[in-house]
């Protein structure tokens, strides 16, 4: 953990701040462990990465279920992250969002990037950009984390890059202490984006910047969906349907830009709203767009 981002942890539930009690080498947390003032909270720090999941809430957690990932892709398990990053990196539509990623980089400051996943959001594209951006990657999965600080340090050109093990809808993150939250295909794929979205708020600085490429299912299509169906993907992702836009003014930030992109046909084995989609025989497109919302001053 660079020393930029060792003074926003708290506890996620009562927001108290937490201190660091471990070892700390070249200004970097590695080993030990964050604790409130009282000592009746803490979490492991390992390598570097405070651990705020515990193994039952992490997705990634199951041996079984990363082999059959690593084993589906085809892939041995140092070349995941890899794989990923050359993906991203290599990826045909990269020049439709080098403006974003330029807004992001002119922003500055201190990045969050939402739920990360194995390939890192929009980090390896800004890193790539500007290697010494101050990014925190953080996600539930804390193989997943490990495998990006391994990957990360045998890159050797990322000095601020750092990792966290947290929920999203449940940030321990101080309030006004960051300048950007970032979620390329973050904050629509998990449940509880709209709390994510109210977390990011207030995390943010007065100015910061949420920056999203995210998608929302295209309306008439999700219609077709058994109403119930409908309810309850509703109920865990009240953007579908309120949209975005609203929902991301309600939770207080201005809309600075916000346009809408390609579609895409969702295929079975995509995601949750894929395979739901494939049970009720209905194609469903995913309509993608860009947001950038600022936190008011
Ligand atoms: C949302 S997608 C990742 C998209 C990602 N931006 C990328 O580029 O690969 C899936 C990831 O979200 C993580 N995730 C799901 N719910 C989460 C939550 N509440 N907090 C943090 N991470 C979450 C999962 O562990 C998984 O790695």
């Amino acid at each position: 953990m660079h020393k930029c981002f060792q003074d926003i942890f708290v506890s996620p539930a009562e927001k108290e701040p937490l201190r660091y009690e471990g070892v700390i080498e070249d200004d970097r947390w590695t080993d030990g462990r964050l604790l409130n003032e009282s000592g009746n909270f803490s979490v492991p720090v390992e390598n570097g990465i405070p651990l705020f999941v515990s193994p039952e809430k992490d997705p990634w957690a199951d041996r079984t279920n990363q082999g059959n990932t690593l084993a589906r892709m085809g892939l041995a398990e140092d070349n995941f992250i890899p794989f990923h990053f050359e993906g991203l990196l290599e990826w045909p539509e990269r020049g439709r969002y080098d403006y974003w990623i330029q807004g992001i980089i002119a922003h500055g400051g201190k990045i969050l990037e939402l739920a990360c996943g194995p390939g890192g959001g929009f980090a390896p594209l800004i890193l790539d950009d500007n290697p010494q951006a101050f990014i925190l990657l953080c996600d539930l999965g804390r193989w997943l984390l490990h495998k990006w600080r391994l990957f990360s340090e045998s890159k050797k050109r990322w000095p601020h890059l750092s990792f966290a093990q947290f929920d999203v809808t449940r940030l321990p993150i101080k309030s006004n202490s960051l300048e950007a939250v970032d979620s390329f295909g973050g904050i629509s794929n998990i449940n509880g984006g709209a709390i994510a979205l109210l977390e990011s708020y207030r995390i943010l600085k007065p100015d910061g910047r949420l920056f999203m490429v995210d998608a929302t299912p295209v309306t008439g299509q999700f219609e077709a969906l058994p109403m119930q169906v409908q309810a309850e993907i509703r109920h865990n992702f009240p953007a579908v349907g309120k949209g975005y836009e609203k929902l991301i003014t309600e939770a207080g930030f201005e809309i600075i830009d916000f346009e809408e992109t390609n579609r895409y046909t969702l295929k079975h084995g995509d995601s949750e709203l894929a395979d739901i989609a494939a049970k009720y025989q209905i194609e469903m497109q995913i309509q993608f767009f860009n947001l950038e919302a600022k936190k008011p001053l």
